[in-house]
């Protein structure tokens, strides 16, 4: 008999983990607390921007022409504990609000709903990012609520999709991490997964601190690899050294690697800036702070970007911001998203407006989200409409549109031709052939 899932929690994460597992051919009931969010994957509708997640929903949402229906959603604990063998839970653990810590309210309460009504064999699987040791404290209170005992497990399986990529990095993820105190909890997980690790994904069984870590660490590594990036974009600078060659250069060595050595205005989003700060956070808590000071470094190099890019731009307008206009190209943390959370060029746009410019933003898919969030800033309904008086244009988010602009275009609408690029991916050559000045963190000025 094919097992039958659940997935509590239907953000990025959950959302994408419940369309993944039944196009892998297994019975999926998604649940949130949210009535509004169920009521638009009931539709086959993704709440957010997430590319390829629309039509795998299509194709397998209960009710749909054409679906498999083997996808559905609901809002009733009950309904979710009376039909799953295996729970996934995937709901949001964001940063504590003035503290470094993480919140784990939201997956207490889901534990707390959950445990009471498994009257039947069940496993319950973390996915969402915790501190360590608590798949263990979960364990625990899973034995002390579920009235079937025994026959109840949990086990840890860290997720590590990238938003922009969900679908794929789900469907193929590089690794699955397994985190299980016994062979039961590997054997079912086995059972899920066997389709990509018949692929070839390999498929690694930790036990649960470790699983956990898995998680902290690859973050922690990500986090520190761009702000090492943007380090050496500080000394290029006053070096007169350009940092993009740099990257390339050492990104040669396979023991380096090319990826994630992106200089610009740094890392955003939900995920890498709170989960180093919960990983020290909690390496605190175990008394062991001390292993992780880099991590601080990593963080204020990365904050640091930002007021950089701020100076940058002052510097651009002729030292003041009084009476200026500025257009910022980009509002998500990274293209291909819809996502607005701690994003660098919201961050830039918000402290470059309170100190008297007149900002305008422009983003492909991020508008909404950031009008909700930043109010106070002006919105262009195009990149050109953004640019159209401003005295210096700022590229925050590196879509692909924006390197596809025309800047003989752009000059035309400008009040002045000044272009500073916070991603290092559009062309100096081009736009300075367009008549532009052309800047960039970490690279010589022409
Ligand atoms: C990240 C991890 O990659 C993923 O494995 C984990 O599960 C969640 O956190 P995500 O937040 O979707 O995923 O974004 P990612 O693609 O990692 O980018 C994070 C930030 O780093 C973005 O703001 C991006 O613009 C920035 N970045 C990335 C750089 O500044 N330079 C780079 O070279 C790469």
């Amino acid at each position: 008999m094919t097992l039958k899932l659940t997935v509590i929690g239907t953000g990025y994460l959950g959302a994408t983990h419940a369309a993944a597992m039944a196009e892998l051919g297994f019975e999926v009931l998604g649940l949130d607390i949210d009535p509004a969010k169920i009521e638009t994957l009931r539709a086959g509708r993704v709440p957010m921007y997430e590319p390829g997640l629309d039509e795998l929903l299509a194709r397998h949402v209960e009710g749909i022409d054409g679906s498999t229906g083997r996808l559905r959603f609901t809002t009733s604990w009950q309904e979710v504990a009376d039909f799953g063998d295996v729970h996934f839970v995937c709901v949001n653990t964001p940063q504590k609000h003035g503290e470094y810590a993480c919140d784990m309210s939201y997956v207490d309460s889901a534990i707390d709903a959950l445990a009471p009504l498994l009257t039947r064999p069940a496993l319950v699987v973390g996915k969402s990012t915790v501190p360590v040791g608590s798949a263990a404290r979960l364990a625990a209170r899973v034995a002390e609520l579920a009235p079937a005992g025994d026959a109840v497990d949990l086990a840890w399986n860290p997720e590590f999709l990238r938003e922009g990529f969900a679908v794929q990095d789900t469907l193929r993820p590089d690794r699955i991490v397994v985190g299980v105190r016994g062979g039961t909890a590997e054997k079912l997980l086995r059972e899920v997964y066997a389709k990509p690790v018949a692929d070839g994904t390999p498929f690694v069984v930790a036990d649960y601190a470790t699983a956990e870590l898995v998680k902290n660490a690859a973050n922690s590594f990500l986090s520190t690899k761009i702000s090492f990036i943007n380090a050496m974009a500080e000394v290029c600078e006053a070096a007169g050294g350009d940092v993009v060659k740099l990257a390339e250069a050492i990104g040669h060595d396979d023991r380096i690697g090319r990826k994630f050595l992106r200089a610009g205005i740094g890392f955003g989003g939900g995920c890498l800036p709170k989960d180093i700060r919960a990983f020290m956070a909690r390496a605190g808590e175990l008394g062991a702070d001390q292993a992780l000071t880099f991590l601080r470094e990593v963080d204020s190099i990365n904050m640091r970007r930002r007021s950089h890019m701020v100076e940058l731009t002052r510097e651009a307008c002729g030292g003041a911001f009084l009476g200026k206009r500025v257009a910022v190209l980009g509002a998500t943390f990274k293209p291909d998203s819809d996502d607005v959370r701690d994003s660098p060029a919201l961050n830039v746009a918000g402290q470059i407006h309170l100190q008297g410019a007149q900002v305008t933003v422009f983003d492909p898919k991020g508008m909404e989200n950031a009008a909700r969030l930043f109010p106070t800033l002006a919105y262009a309904p195009t990149a050109l409409e953004a640019v159209r008086g401003a005295h210096a244009v700022l590229h925050l988010t590196e879509w692909k549109q924006f390197r596809e602009l025309d800047p003989a275009e752009l000059a035309g609408v400008a009040a002045e031709r000044v272009v500073l690029d916070g991603r290092n991916t559009l062309d100096p050559q081009l736009w300075r052939e367009a008549g532009w000045t052309f800047r960039a963190m970490g690279r010589p000025n022409a």
